[in-house]
């Protein structure tokens, strides 16, 4: 495979909720090697989107490619881990049975897993430090708990390709910084971590490279780039009106803005 072969290209995609596009015409590439944000308010088809990357939805036109191929050629090589709040925390299994997961596709299904794919498991387990954990019920867990499980379950697939919905979504501050140390050493061994992420201020910081989507894209590039303020007032509209000063923010490359901000300024009337 060609190192200048796009990790994800995403073209003229359409998507709708019956019948209703959430995603208009939405159209990018990126490139492999980056740790990548795709960002946007509440309700801007964020998740909607990896959902249509990953084939868990059909568009109503568009396509996606990954590494140049269609997802099931390249199944083997990418993983997703879905929002912590869609998935059934109450299915019963362990930790280590959820991990294992990760394991089958690389496997027939039928057969056994091997002593591999157990050490790989227990090493995946490790990086989220969730080890000592790994004969707990998953539905025992805190939500930071049980989203570090489903990161070492992506983690056990050994994928060239992640994408993330909101991994950082109900973790603690020391738990945000470990998995991000994490996604930062696997784009130094060459992967490419895509993370829906809605939070302004850390998005600048701890991506390489930013999407920005408001139901149609606004802008896809080195970080730079997407982080001006015509383009942050085209995602964030009037959520942004509220920052007369975000000029000079953009100008220090400093963001004081989190979502709940937003929300607490709208709710006085200002946005
Ligand atoms: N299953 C669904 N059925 C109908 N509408 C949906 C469904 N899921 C999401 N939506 C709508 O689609 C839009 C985009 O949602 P979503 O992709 O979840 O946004 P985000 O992840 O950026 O918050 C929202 O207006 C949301 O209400
Ligand atoms: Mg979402």
């Amino acid at each position: 495979m060609e190192i200048n072969t796009p990790a994800l290209e995403v073209h003229n995609l359409t998507a709708s909720y019956n019948r209703k596009p959430v995603l208009w015409d939405i159209d990018f590439q990126l490139p492999q090697g980056q740790l990548i944000g795709i960002v946007g308010p509440n309700g801007s088809g964020k998740t909607t989107l990896l959902k249509n990357i990953m084939g868990l939805m059909e568009p109503d036109s568009g396509y996606v490619n990954m590494f140049g191929q269609k997802l099931d050629d390249v199944r083997e090589r990418v993983s997703y881990v879905p929002q912590r709040e869609s998935v059934d925390w109450d299915f019963p299994a362990s930790v280590l049975e959820v991990v294992q997961m990760g394991r089958y596709r690389k496997n027939n299904l039928f057969k056994r897993l091997t002593a591999r794919d157990h050490e790989i498991a227990t090493q995946s387990l490790e990086k989220v430090n969730m080890l000592e954990y790994a004969r707990r019920q998953i539905s025992q867990l805190s939500g930071g708990q049980q989203q570090r499980v489903f990161i070492a379950r992506s983690l056990a697939q050994q994928a060239d390709l992640y994408l993330m919905d909101e991994p950082f979504v109900g973790v603690d501050a020391a738990t945000e910084e470990s998995i991000l140390k994490l996604l930062t050493e696997m784009r130094q061994e060459g992967k490419t971590v895509i993370i829906v992420h809605h939070d302004l201020q850390t998005a600048y910081e701890y991506f390489d490279w930013i999407v920005l989507l408001n139901t149609r894209l606004v802008a896809a590039g080195p970080k730079d780039d997407v982080f001006t303020s015509n383009l942050l007032q085209e995602a964030y509209g009037g959520r942004l009106t509220v920052l007369s000063r975000i000029g000079d923010l953009i100008a220090k490359k400093d963001f004081p803005l989190r979502e709940s901000d937003f929300k607490e300024k709208e709710g006085q009337g200002d946005g």
